[in-house]
């Protein structure tokens, strides 16, 4: 897959793409990113990349030129369809809230570009010219669409064949790891035991593989405030332990992959 993220700040991208499975699907070649830096298409000395919007108003607008003559640069025709395969992404907070059905659709993509907003909105000669599917992180308004494109690309690239380890893989086939909102996976604990007070539920250590199955079956969705205590019979604020181990479905360190 290529990834043409447009913005007016590409250092944003730059720990972005060089940790976790962002890097190690550029790393095995499944994933090509290219930042287009909008100022440098920009006409004037200044660099300048916004303007006020006609009639007056608070604000500032993505002026057109610098994108429009980004998107000539990467083959997109104003007025025209891109190329079979190739989705072009613009990040607003009015846009379509972004679900895990939505990453897997663009998983299936040849190539996306995504281009991110900053100030209070695009001139809307931008948003006519190109076929956008409009996207938005959530009902709240970011400075800018760089931090929605990350959570956007992170949640894709996890889903290119061959990104996650055939464990991790086959357990989200088996699992159907996205049930929806109210279908979350179910808790998970880790090493140690007994850890401050809080333990785990027998079950998990038992080595019954049936009985944990079917525990885990019935405690899907189910990770509102206070079931855990409720499975572990722990009392207490459980974010107050400070020792809680971290989900991780991808089962890979968060750390940094060693070795950029
Ligand atoms: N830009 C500003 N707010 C945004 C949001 N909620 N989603 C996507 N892009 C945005």
């Amino acid at each position: 897959m290529q990834i043409d993220i447009l913005t007016i700040f590409p250092s944003f991208f730059d720990q972005f793409l060089r940790h976790g499975m962002v890097r190690v699907a550029r790393r095995s070649g499944r994933l090509d990113v290219r930042i287009s830096d909008l100022r440098a298409f920009a006409e004037d000395r200044h660099r300048t990349v916004d303007d006020r919007p006609y009639g007056g108003g608070p604000g500032m607008l993505l002026k057109p030129e610098p994108v429009f003559r980004a998107m000539d640069l990467l083959g997109l025709d104003p007025g025209k369809q891109p190329a079979a395969g190739t989705v072009p992404l613009l990040m607003c907070p009015q846009g379509q809230k972004m679900g895990q059905k939505d990453l897997e659709d663009f998983s299936g993509a040849e190539r996306l570009v995504i281009l991110c907003g900053r100030y209070e909105g695009y001139d809307e000669r931008i948003v006519e010219a190109y076929p956008w599917k409009r996207v938005s992180l959530g009902d709240y308004v970011l400075s800018g669409g760089e931090v929605a494109a990350m959570a956007l690309i992170e949640g894709t690239v996890r889903l290119l064949p061959g990104v996650l380890g055939d464990e991790e893989s086959a357990l989200r086939d088996s699992f159907g790891e996205w049930t929806g909102p109210e279908g979350l996976d179910h808790a998970h604990w880790t090493r140690p035991p007994q850890y401050r007070g809080r333990g785990v539920p027998e079950v998990l250590l038992s080595g019954d593989h049936g009985a944990i199955e079917k525990w885990r079956r019935e405690n899907s969705g189910q990770q509102g405030p206070g079931h855990r205590d409720a499975v572990t019979g722990n009392s207490g604020n459980p974010a107050s332990d400070g020792g809680s181990p971290d989900r991780n479905q991808d089962g890979v360190s968060q750390e940094e992959i060693p070795g950029e």
